[in-house]
């Protein structure tokens, strides 16, 4: 196991009725700014509870920001934060919304020239306003970490930073709000989640024996129970089940002192930032090309995957990791997931346009835990993926 720091401030409010004691968490002097999506929340009672929450505090509202939220909207959130001297941001909603509340509260403070740095040239985050959440979306786990991926419009671009200023400083998760999600969303949460934990856990083993098995328990629990949210979301259990697994999948815990390949994640965004495709989906897309293709880097988890998830013993090491690359692709198409890019009219021009992005973005010549992914391999393996 590598040496690590482990480092998570964020306080979890988690079960019904958690949202009215978000007031006893906010300065009383504070002035907050709301920020939401497109509307969900009116409709399924988070925004009345969070409005009565905040009565008595002086809350001004930032509403529309869209899935994979976009820097044109969020530099006019960064507008108010600043004329008003808005000192508490408060995200409601998925990891939309989250993203684009810590990328308002990072460019608020913002001394360069254009906030866009922070994505596209790794300009560091000095200060933030601080931020708190209440989640509505299990999936991208951004209510337990400092990262965030926001896209730009003009350029087509999708790009990710982070810094541990940017945690929240509560998260409110409360599994009501599952009952409302569209299967599409619910469905998305459960793979994004899960591959999450991939990202984590497929790479070359570390003796890291405690993080191996989180990593399997939150695997084998989301196959058991993502299926079942999925059937009758209004499940209390199951639902809160799927909420914190979403969380602890990307809460830093069980990454500690393992090595890390956000390959998958890296691809997937192009998709996303080009097609419009949803993020998990872009996902599902990706990811068993990355395995096939780096079989031989991840040899050794890639059969400790297949023995210990899906229970494969048969054949030889080959045949097995092939049956594990089916059956993890089998169990997104059983959640309703069409996991190629033929299906979403995805074709070579976009696969030539990512390995030319690729090539040229700083960091982006050798993804992987090993480095060894280079744009012709992603490009091969997402032909793989036609
Ligand atoms: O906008 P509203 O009206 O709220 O509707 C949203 C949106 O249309 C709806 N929704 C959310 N909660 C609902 C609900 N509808 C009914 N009932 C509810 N309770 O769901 C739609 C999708 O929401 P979105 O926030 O976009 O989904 P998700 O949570 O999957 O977030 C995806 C974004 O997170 C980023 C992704 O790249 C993408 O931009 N990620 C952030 C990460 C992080 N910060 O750590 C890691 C992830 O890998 C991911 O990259
Ligand atoms: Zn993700």
């Amino acid at each position: 196991m590598n040496n690590f720091v482990y480092y998570n401030p964020v306080k979890i409010l988690f079960g019904a009725g958690q949202i009215e004691k978000i007031s006893k968490e906010i300065p009383s002097e504070a002035k907050i700014l709301m920020l939401y999506g497109g509307g969900s929340i009116k409709s399924n009672g988070v925004y009345d509870q969070v409005k009565i929450a905040l009565e008595d505090f002086d809350l001004t509202e930032f509403g529309g920001i869209e899935p994979n939220p976009t820097y044109e909207t969020l530099m006019e959130a960064v507008k108010i934060v600043n004329e008003k001297n808005i000192d508490f941001l408060l995200a409601v909603g998925g990891g939309s919304v989250i993203d684009g509340t810590k990328f308002v509260a990072a460019a608020a403070k913002y001394q360069g020239d254009d906030p866009w740095d922070l994505l596209s040239k790794g300009a560091k985050v000095k200060d933030a306003v601080s931020l708190a959440t209440v989640l509505t979306l299990p999936a991208t786990g951004s209510e337990v970490n400092g990262n965030s991926v926001i896209s730009r419009k003009s350029t087509q671009e999708k790009l990710a930073f982070g810094h541990p200023r940017l945690f929240p400083v509560f998260s409110v998760l409360d599994p009501q709000v599952v009952a409302s999600l569209p299967e599409r969303q619910v469905r998305n949460g459960i793979v994004d989640a899960y591959i999450h934990v991939i990202e984590q856990y497929l790479t070359y083993p570390v003796h890291a024996e405690l993080q191996d098995k989180w990593a399997e328990s939150i695997l084998t629990s989301l196959i058991e129970i993502g299926p079942e949210v999925l059937k009758s979301p209004d499940n209390y259990h199951h639902a809160a089940n799927l909420m914190w697994l979403a969380s602890m999948a990307l809460g830093g815990i069980i990454k500690v002192g393992c090595p890390e390949d956000w390959s998958t994640h890296m691809i997937g965004h192009e998709l996303t930032a080009m097609h419009g495709v949803d993020h998990a989906l872009s996902l599902a897309i990706v990811l068993p090309g990355v395995m096939d293709e780096m079989r031989e880097e991840k040899r050794e988890k890639l059969l400790q995957y297949a023995e210990r998830i899906w229970g494969i013993r048969a054949g030889d090491d080959d045949e097995r990791i092939d049956e594990a690359i089916k059956q993890t692709n089998y169990f997104f198409q059983r959640l309703g997931m069409e996991t190629r890019l033929s299906d979403h009219n995805i074709g070579h021009e976009t696969i030539d346009e990512i390995q030319k992005r690729f090539e040229s973005r700083p960091g982006f010549d050798a993804l992987s835990e090993t480095e060894t992914l280079t744009p012709e391999r992603v490009k091969r393996l997402l032909e793989s993926r036609l």
